[in-house]
């Protein structure tokens, strides 16, 4: 008896922001090879190519069942000649030569340590890697200047590339909650960023904060950072107000409060839990680039040459102990005036595609032009108003997407 097997296509609408994402992936081999095919692209600075291996790995990640055959592809969205290469050749070899050479490549894993020092973009790395400098210690070594935020990110470089744990997300939350209600009693402060979206891991921690009286959060930023400073949290921070003001040549003028936006790029000092000599970080000792310390320090001391300080030196101040007390954790604050505080919750929750493919949404479908501040719809000339998240969907014609199915 012949057995015919049926094959059911997958159906799957185009835009990311119109899917239930979750974070249960079905087809984690074949993101896992798109997404660094996407990084490859960024890296070496081709954002379009990037984006469409993006959008190429989130219609997989949200089909409720692994692929098994191309056929099963038929008719999705957003799969272009080279996904479906590297997918295929997945699907009968079990892994794509193209990603795994790339992934063994110099040039990839040189990129993939300098561009892991916070502060280092892209275009840095690659001027870095065509003077021959391939790694941290060659860096240290070099007379490359350094700029504050990448002293601190090499300074720092073991810690930031350890992923932050949810556990020290609420350990984060705790001393930011405390620290804004005493210098605006009042003010509300939100989990945002992947933790928002149910992460259990992330590279940064992400808050937006706000007052419910308009123009109360003005002056929020550097009192919330000063207090942070005095109770020694902050190993790092810049502080600056949003470029949205700068560029608003767009559609329509934006009202006078848009400049009251701002943001913090730190990195927090947290102690570590102390549980019979134990810490939280070394139980998850999974990190970022996936080779753990390579080129990372041993024992969190910084090889900083010349007049650098040691990372361990704060460390030891304490209590005295070769072992580090506490670790540095990127932690990101915005702030926002209440008015504009649905569009900043929206578009600092992420994941960066599903914004990218709101704002596409907007303006492809819609004719509106949307931002982390905003909605302008450009047929009837005016901003929309929205107070919560499920209004700015309501408005673009989309079905509410919660934080947890945001994921794409
Ligand atoms: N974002 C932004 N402008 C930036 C950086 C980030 O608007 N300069 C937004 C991104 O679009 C994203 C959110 O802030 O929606 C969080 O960004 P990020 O912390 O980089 O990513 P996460 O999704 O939180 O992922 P991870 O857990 O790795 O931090
Ligand atoms: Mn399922
Ligand atoms: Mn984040
Ligand atoms: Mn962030």
């Amino acid at each position: 008896q012949q057995i015919t097997e049926e094959v059911v296509a997958f159906s799957v609408p185009s835009y990311a922001c119109q899917r239930r994402t979750t974070l249960e992936n079905h087809n984690m081999v074949l993101t896992d090879a798109l997404s660094l095919l996407a990084e490859n692209a960024e890296l070496s600075e081709e954002d379009g190519r990037g984006v469409a291996f993006r959008r190429a790995a989130a219609v997989l990640k949200c089909l409720p069942e692994p692929v098994r055959s191309m056929a099963q592809l038929r008719g999705l969205p957003c799969l272009g000649d080279h996904s479906l290469r590297v997918i295929k050749e997945i699907l009968e070899t079990g892994a794509s030569s193209e990603v795994e050479s790339m992934r063994e490549s110099e040039r990839y894993k040189a990129l993939k340590v300098l561009t892991g020092i916070f502060g280092v973009g892209a275009k840095t790395a690659d001027r870095w890697i065509r003077e021959g400098i391939q790694d941290l210690q060659q860096l240290r070594d070099s007379e490359q200047t350094l700029n504050r935020a990448q002293q601190a990110g090499l300074e720092h470089y073991h810690d930031l590339n350890q992923l932050v744990t949810k556990a020290e997300a609420d350990a984060i939350s705790e001393i930011m909650e405390r620290t804004v209600i005493s210098v605006l009693p009042g003010a509300q402060m939100t989990l945002i960023g992947g933790f928002r979206r149910g992460k259990q891991t992330g590279h940064d921690i992400d808050f937006l904060i706000t007052h419910p009286e308009e123009g109360r959060e003005e002056g929020l930023m550097s009192k919330v950072v000063s207090c942070l400073e005095a109770q020694g949290f902050l190993l790092y921070q810049k502080t600056t107000r949003n470029s949205y003001l700068e560029s608003s040549s767009g559609p329509g003028r934006p009202s006078s409060n848009m400049d009251r936006f701002e943001r913090c790029f730190s990195i927090f000092k947290l102690a570590k839990e102390d549980k019979r000599g134990e810490t939280l970080m070394e139980d998850g000792a999974k990190t970022l680039n996936g080779d753990p310390g390579s080129h990372s320090p041993s024992s969190g001391q910084s090889q900083a040459s010349g007049d650098r300080k040691r990372a361990s030196e704060d460390g030891a101040k304490d209590k005295p102990s070769k072992h580090k007390r506490w670790r540095a954790v990127r932690v990101d604050l915005v702030v926002s005036p209440i008015s504009q505080f649905a569009f900043a919750l929206l578009g600092w929750t992420g994941s960066k595609l599903f914004e990218r493919e709101l704002r596409r949404w907007a303006g492809h479908e819609r004719s509106m032009s949307l931002s982390s501040h905003a909605l302008f719809d450009s047929k009837q000339g005016r901003y929309l108003r929205a107070t919560s998240e499920e209004e700015i969907f309501a408005h673009l014609g989309l079905e509410f997407i919660p934080p947890s199915e945001r994921n794409a």
